[in-house]
């Protein structure tokens, strides 16, 4: 579309004149992730880029604990968000006031949390995770704290599916995901019905009767490699949409079907708003230096383990 194009290439020009990245998250729409993204990928690479770029300004095309989790591995840059809006129901489901009450309860066991998290709760974690590396850091976490149970929060999916594959005991929160939880079975049964050869590649943050009725679960970038990787000739993936629409062109042979959920929070990120954004420097996302610090502790040992 010649709307598109214009814009695309005016942000590709503010992003010279400003020094400017996108890091942009595997839900955006095509025409950002492919158009305008710098970095492309799942919360682990992004978090992992945005700690890399030279860049002194970083434009966050995603949600609002991604552009915190940008800020604190890169307090000396300028992280912008298209959209303060942007937030997230797995984010908004706990406080730092409830990971210490928490604390409290439980002491003397580590704390756990996903990255889809505010940085006043990050600033009370241990060690971060993401759905790419939940199993490994619950392990490290027990082995170092020297403890068979550890605090896994928020997401209660995420939390019960890495239960399923440790024997490390999980204190799990109530969080969920509004897109994944919204996936049923039916949803599933329905498809192997339409298409009995298609592939079915889950989010950990679904309800885990979805990922036992799935074929493979993963992080958005395991289910890219994945689909990558072995080019099944059908395949659902059970997660939000732009997914699909994102990685299609890559695998031309292979056709994705399934039900579509999408993210509204994701979807307040437009390329009108990221061209705003660049135009005028807006809006700046920062995070208090003492939270900023301790929450960098927390994402940085994430970072740092082993592959
Ligand atoms: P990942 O990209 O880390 O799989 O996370 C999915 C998600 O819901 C991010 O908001
Ligand atoms: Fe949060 Fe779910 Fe949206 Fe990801 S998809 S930003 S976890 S509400």
């Amino acid at each position: 579309w010649p709307g598109q194009a214009r814009l695309i290439s005016e942000i590709n020009r503010l992003k010279r004149e400003r020094d400017a990245v996108i890091l942009a998250h595997n839900y955006m729409t095509p025409e950002i992730f492919h158009g305008v993204g710098d970095y492309v990928g799942d919360s682990l690479g992004l978090a992992k880029e945005a700690a890399r770029s030279d860049a002194k300004v970083i434009v966050q095309a995603g949600v609002h604990f991604m552009a915190e989790t940008s800020k604190i591995l890169s307090p000396e840059k300028t992280v912008l968000i298209p959209d303060l809006r942007a937030g997230c129901s797995l984010a908004s489901s706990i406080t730092g006031a409830d990971v210490r009450l928490i604390k409290q309860r439980y002491p003397g066991l580590p704390v756990v949390t996903y990255v889809n998290t505010t940085a006043d709760v990050k600033a009370e974690t241990d060690i971060c995770c993401t759905s790419a590396n939940a199993v490994q850091v619950v392990e490290w976490a027990a082995r170092e704290w020297g403890v068979d149970r550890v605090i896994l929060i928020p997401d209660e999916f995420l939390a019960r599916n890495v239960a399923a594959q440790t024997t490390v005991g999980i204190i799990a929160w109530k969080g969920h995901c509004e897109v994944h939880k919204r996936f049923t079975v039916q949803d599933i049964a329905d498809m192997r019905d339409a298409w009995p050869d298609a592939e079915v590649l889950a989010h950990p943050e679904c309800p885990e009767e979805i990922l036992a009725a799935s074929d493979f679960a993963g992080s958005t970038a395991a289910m890219t490699d994945y689909v990558e990787q072995r080019k099944p000739k059908r395949v659902v993936l059970i997660t939000e949409c732009s997914m699909a629409s994102n990685i299609k062109g890559d695998v031309p042979g292979v056709e994705f079907v399934g039900p579509c959920n999408l993210c509204p929070h994701m979807k307040r990120i437009t390329l009108e708003n990221i061209r705003d954004c660049l135009a005028h420097m807006q809006f700046e996302v920062t995070v208090p230096q003492e939270m900023l610090e301790r929450g960098r502790l927390a994402v940085q040992r994430m970072i740092d383990l082993p592959p």
